[in-house]
């Protein structure tokens, strides 16, 4: 830092709505509710909810704490727990630069659709990534997450989610009413949540639930170790409950909104791309007022992946400001230009050059490799550093004292979080879980 006072989000509420907006993200909406349909429907929810309250909620906490306590980004707050661990914090920056550089590709074509769904033009993937318009869309959405990064933590983070997220809200509200309202509606909720709770007995599923979880949260991947290095006198505990409360129920919502609309139109479930790009724009194009839905429908991913985006760019913006001297403009436009070429082999893979990589489209590749895997090898990082190498102590004034319940926390996060994170990097090297 250049002797300046170290920016702080401007009030409790502020942090919540950041944080709810990295959090809530393409993984809620095209992600969790095909997920729970696939895995065991309404049944799923107890793994998931187990996952979240005992290895999301205190990774989370984890992360804010070591932020808090070190008052710094990640690749400073292991250089401060030992010297050695820099290399293991400028590991994790990189996964998360690389996490991001698809994630704008996917963000880019959510905003591309809701640009043609407003302006009533019907748009087909295929031609969509058959020209080289995804690439201007690529920009200008690297454009607007570098502009609000670069305005700072308040101005330009915390801003951007308390204008965005309410909006994503009544959105997504609107939304569930409308589709409940359709023909569909008691089959698609049939697919969504009819329990099958034969399925909680397959490892796959509850693998399933813990590579959600840590995914939709943003844990992991020093999101969070950044954003607690702005924090004030919160509880974590409770900030961090909050944050995954909210995170979740969006997620459970959007399934009450996506199911009756595909099944209204008659179409099969799909999952990820092709839920979003391909069959829910074929039932927009097949119900009543579908144009004005589907904008809708993309403006609100669109601001979902846009803040979550966002707090990722934050991570190597922070990084370069607080180990290397860096101003917040120029980390930005740093950051900025690293990130347009680290997207760029992604962004080709869905245009007429087809970027393939072991015979599949480089985005797919960089999603496996650095959202699925990457994301995993982060979260056992941060768990060894933070649990094994950094101070208890430090960590106990972090969360009100050093009583059992502190002390059980601490046992979770050196051996029960690590544990699953391992089981779940094994389960991810085979096809079909997760
Ligand atoms: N949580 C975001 C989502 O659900 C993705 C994300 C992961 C954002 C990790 C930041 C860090 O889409």
């Amino acid at each position: 830092m250049s002797g300046l006072e170290r920016e702080q989000w401007s009030s409790s509420l502020g942090f919540i709505l950041a944080s709810v907006g990295s959090a809530v993200g393409i993984g809620n909406i095209w992600r969790f509710p095909y997920i729970v349909g696939a895995n065991g429907g309404g049944a799923f929810l107890i793994p998931y909810l187990v996952s979240v309250l005992f290895f999301g909620i205190p990774l989370m906490v984890l992360e804010l704490a070591i932020g808090r306590s070190t008052g710094t980004s990640i690749v400073s707050a292991f250089r401060s727990i030992q010297q050695r661990f820099t290399v293991a914090g400028l590991a994790i920056v990189a996964v998360t630069a690389l996490v991001l550089g698809y994630y704008l590709v996917i963000t880019s074509w959510v905003l591309a659709y809701a640009f043609f769904f407003i302006l009533g033009m019907p748009v087909e993937f295929g031609t969509f990534t058959d020209s080289y318009l995804p690439l201007v869309f690529f920009l200008i959405s690297g454009l607007a997450v570098y502009i609000t990064v670069r305005s700072g933590v308040k101005e330009g983070i915390e801003r951007i989610s308390r204008y965005l997220i309410p909006i994503l809200i009544v959105i997504l509200l609107f939304l569930v009413v409308i589709s409940l309202t359709e023909p569909g509606a008691a089959e698609g909720i049939e697919f969504y949540l009819s329990p099958d709770f034969s399925k909680l007995t397959d490892p796959g599923v509850w693998i399933a639930a813990f590579g959600q979880t840590f995914f939709s949260l943003s844990v992991g991947m020093g999101v969070m170790l950044t954003f607690g290095s702005y924090l004030g006198k919160e509880r974590l505990f409770k900030s961090a409950g909050i944050i995954a409360g909210a995170d979740m129920l969006i997620a459970v919502l959007a399934g009450f909104m996506i199911f009756p609309l595909v099944f209204t139109a008659g179409l099969d479930p799909a999952s990820g791309v092709n839920l979003a790009f391909i069959t829910l724009p074929s039932a927009f194009a097949k119900i009543q007022y579908g144009m004005l839905l589907g904008a809708l429908f993309f403006l609100m991913l669109f601001a979902a992946a846009l803040t979550s985006a966002v707090s990722m760019f934050e991570v190597p913006t922070a990084t370069l400001m607080d180990s290397y001297g860096y101003t917040r403009k120029h980390a930005a436009l740093f950051v900025f230009a690293a990130i347009m070429l680290v997207g760029l082999p992604s962004a080709l893979s869905y245009t007429p050059l087809n970027l393939e990589l072991l015979g599949m489209p480089f985005l797919d590749v960089a999603d496996y490799a650095f959202g699925t895997i990457g994301l995993i090898v982060a979260g056992l990082i941060l768990c060894i550093v933070g649990g094994w190498f950094m101070n208890r102590d430090r960590i106990c004034d972090e969360i009100g004292g050093c009583g059992w319940q502190q002390k059980a926390y601490m046992a979770l996060i050196r051996y029960g979080v690590p544990a699953v994170l391992l089981i779940t990097l094994i389960g991810s090297f085979f096809p079909g879980a997760g």
